[in-house]
């Protein structure tokens, strides 16, 4: 009898039989924990031979260990590498974006979608194109199967198919994945675990990018440092981020991933925030945190403006703050040093920004939109060099 084990995602949680510790919580209905493979019904199942189920995971599962790409994942700063030699061989690849146009040949790009886009969507699917990629592009909740994500529930209901088995299967009709996944505001630690991309990183068996995931945006984040980089005046420019007012609660993930680079650039940066507004430590990491939006934007260079909702506990997903005395106007841009203005758009005019500051020679959001192209570039050029 064979029961799966050994080298299955069980074996994880020291299942040895079927009469093992694996108690009846981990076959209740629960979201699907990091790595939601661990614990899958089919192996609990004495069998002669493992289930085709369990054979597909367990190869993936394997085979993802033994990766000859140089790039598996991306999803924060860290996964760059060495990230100012990152910044210049973007910029060098700006220069001449199609010199690499054989490394794609016979390859494919799967763009996945759970929440809607215009940028990423377009610069991503362009990013291929110009290394040589046939790209997919699937949007979840249109025209595919609506997925269910949690382990445990009786598939009665909306939703045919489980993300348990279509990741597998999306990992088999490409080589690169981009996966786009928000946050939900319902449960902190399933974003906050990065529940959806992690699985896509562990059981597509492919190398998968985020195109923003639940509490990172490190593609927007790229482009934002090769945009810095491209209008800096001077060495080390102070860079501000600061919190605009918006109508709806908006994740995290473009400040933390915005703070993730800043941190290891050569910037002078400082946060600002009304009062609630903390983000996680594992983003700031030690940056300047100024309450007092006019006393941070003083000589500042550039100045990022976003809105997000509330992160901390019992906040989290809140809106606690609409006051518009916090959009970027002239006002708070007399104070910079002839700062320029930056948004990863979309942006609600007039609640982060007013008309004037975004259409103002000072704005760079339309050459960082377009960075975006080149920030997906480097990433899949990685992912696919052997
Ligand atoms: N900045 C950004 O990611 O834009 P989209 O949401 O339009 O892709």
């Amino acid at each position: 009898m064979n029961i799966c084990t050994k080298n299955s995602p069980l074996g994880d949680l020291g299942v040895e039989s079927k009469n093992s510790s694996l108690t009846n919580n981990h076959l209740q209905k629960q979201k699907v924990p990091l790595g939601g493979f661990r614990g899958l019904v089919p192996c609990l199942e004495l069998r002669e031979t493992p289930c085709f189920l369990c054979e597909t995971l367990c190869y993936l599962k394997n085979n993802s260990k033994k990766s000859i790409f140089k790039m598996k994942q991306y999803t924060n700063v860290k996964d760059l590498g060495n990230l100012q030699q990152a910044v210049r061989e973007a910029l060098e690849m700006k220069q001449n974006r199609f010199a690499y146009k054989h490394l794609g040949e016979n390859k494919t790009l799967l763009m996945v979608f759970f929440n809607s886009s215009l940028r990423t969507r377009l610069s991503t699917q362009k990013a291929g194109m110009n290394l040589g990629m046939n790209t997919i592009v699937l949007d979840i909740n249109q025209g595919a199967w609506k997925l269910e994500t949690e382990r445990g529930v009786i598939m009665d209901g909306e939703k045919p198919e489980h993300i348990l088995e279509a990741i597998p299967v999306m990992g088999a009709y490409c080589d690169v994945i981009g996966v786009r996944a928000f946050a939900q505001f319902e449960d902190k630690a399933y974003d906050y675990n990065e529940t959806i991309i992690n699985q896509f990183i562990e059981y597509s068996g492919k190398p998968v990018f985020s195109m923003e995931a639940a509490t990172g945006h490190p593609l927007q984040a790229f482009a934002d440092l090769i945009t810095i980089e491209e209008y800096k005046k001077q060495e080390r420019p102070k860079v501000v981020l600061t919190w605009a007012p918006h109508p709806r609660a908006l994740p995290q993930a473009v400040p933390n991933s915005f703070a993730d680079f800043m941190n290891e650039a050569d910037v002078d940066f400082v946060i600002t925030h009304p009062e609630g507004y903390e983000l996680a430590d594992e983003f700031v990491r030690g940056a300047k945190v100024e309450y007092d939006q006019m006393k941070a934007f003083e000589d500042a260079d550039f100045i990022y403006a976003k809105n997000w909702a509330a992160y901390q506990n019992p906040n989290y997903g809140k809106i606690l703050s609409t006051d518009r005395n916090w959009t970027v106007s002239a006002r708070q841009m007399a104070v910079t040093n002839d700062a320029h203005f930056m948004h990863c758009l979309p942006v609600r005019r007039n609640m982060i920004v007013t008309d004037d500051v975004i259409e103002s020679p000072q704005s760079i959001v339309i050459p960082q939109a377009a960075n975006r192209e080149i920030s997906a570039q480097w990433v899949i050029k990685k992912m696919i060099s052997l």
